[in-house]
């Protein structure tokens, strides 16, 4: 049923994104449509209630532009898939509440999926060869996930953040310098006029001399260096020299939040001695986090990074962990709830 001509109609509305896809097999996308709010920049970060009520609106024409595209009727899909948890609350419920009602009206299957296992299989969308064993590197503007995926469906949780999520840090640092929302591409973008040794700042987490045992040997920290951020620019400020270190902080940020990142993963690899890195959300499209790891990581070292459509949030890397669920059996009932805080499946 899940061999090269299944069609699996994904959706994802976990936080402010509408998305859905139309995937074919394996890794065929035949129809991928994103619609991105942009009534939360004013706000300086996503208001639920408004993009939950924003979801309502568009979800239905994104899934027609989507089977149009495709050239797919509904009647003609397998089974639907449909991001669960973790997200808004509100949000998630428009998604898969329009995937349950499909499912059951249809007759067909349908499977719940995890947003971060869905970030873990968009690489292998693009690329053949990200297949597990794999290090990833899972970060988003909820979380981060340092992972060892010794198969698909297994996966053993290496490290994660204490505090905020490094998309979150990028978007709170982004709204202290006055870069609007979502801060990561501002910063990306601004840190390449400016200067990172002329406002660094310590890279968080990482000691001399700490050991694999130590339990802060994986685990990464936002929130203090958010603070450092802080506390400079109001000094900076109240020295009037804020508006040309702009560009400074920035890179300043950026190099320590990404250094953090990048000790992490290399730990990660030499621990494992697994020497393939998979890359997933929305802070993988920061291109200085890739060119960073490629530089370091041992000779011979393969790295996956998702093309930026992939990286932040979509239905196709829903439609393609489904893929991998759905092939195994896997069904979800019509009594299935939206989970705000969802535990990823396969954790060992
Ligand atoms: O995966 P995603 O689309 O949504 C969540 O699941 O949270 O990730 C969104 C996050 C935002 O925090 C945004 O600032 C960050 O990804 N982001 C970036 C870049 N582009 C997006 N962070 C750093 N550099 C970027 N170029
Ligand atoms: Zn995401």
């Amino acid at each position: 049923m899940f061999g090269p001509d299944s069609l699996i109609l994904a959706v994802e509305t976990s936080c402010d994104d509408t998305s859905a896809a139309l995937l074919r097999g394996e890794r065929e996308l035949l129809g991928h449509v994103i619609a991105t709010q942009d009534m939360h920049e004013g706000f300086g970060g996503v208001v639920p209630e408004v993009a939950s009520r924003a979801q309502l609106r568009v979800i239905d024409p994104v899934v027609e532009q989507t089977l149009a595209r495709a050239g797919v009727h509904l009647d003609d899909v397998t089974a639907f898939a449909v991001t669960a948890g973790p997200g808004l609350i509100g949000s998630l419920l428009v998604g898969l509440n329009w995937v349950k009602a499909a499912a059951y009206a249809l007759g067909r299957p349908f499977l719940g999926i995890h947003h971060m296992e869905a970030h873990l299989f968009a690489t292998a969308l693009e690329d053949e060869g990200a297949q597990p064993p794999f290090v990833a590197l899972l970060v988003s503007g909820g979380h981060t996930l340092l992972l060892f995926a010794e198969r698909w469906g297994c996966y053993r949780l290496l490290g994660q953040t204490r505090d905020d999520a490094a998309g979150e840090a990028f978007d709170k640092v982004g709204r202290l310098l006055g870069l609007g929302f979502p801060g990561g591409p501002a910063i990306e973008r601004l840190a390449r006029e400016g200067d990172a040794d002329r406002q660094a700042f310590s890279v968080p987490m990482v000691r001399a001399g700490q050991r694999p045992e130590d339990d802060d040997y994986y685990d990464m920290s936002f929130s203090g260096l958010k603070t450092a951020v802080l506390t400079r620019v109001r000094e900076l400020d109240e020295q009037g020299r804020l508006g040309d270190a702009i560009a400074d902080l920035a890179a300043g940020f950026q190099y320590a939040a990404l250094s953090q990142l990048v000790e992490k993963t290399l730990r990660a690899v030499n621990q494992t001695g697994c020497a393939r890195v998979v890359l997933g959300g929305g802070v993988a499209r920061n291109a200085v986090l890739a060119e960073s790891l490629r530089r370091r990581l041992p000779p011979g070292s393969q790295l996956f990074v998702p093309s930026p459509r992939l990286a932040t949030d979509n239905a196709a890397m829903v439609a393609r962990a489904a893929h991998f669920r759905l092939g195994r059996g896997e069904r979800s009932d019509l009594d299935l709830n939206a989970q705000a805080a969802l535990v990823m499946p396969g954790i060992v």
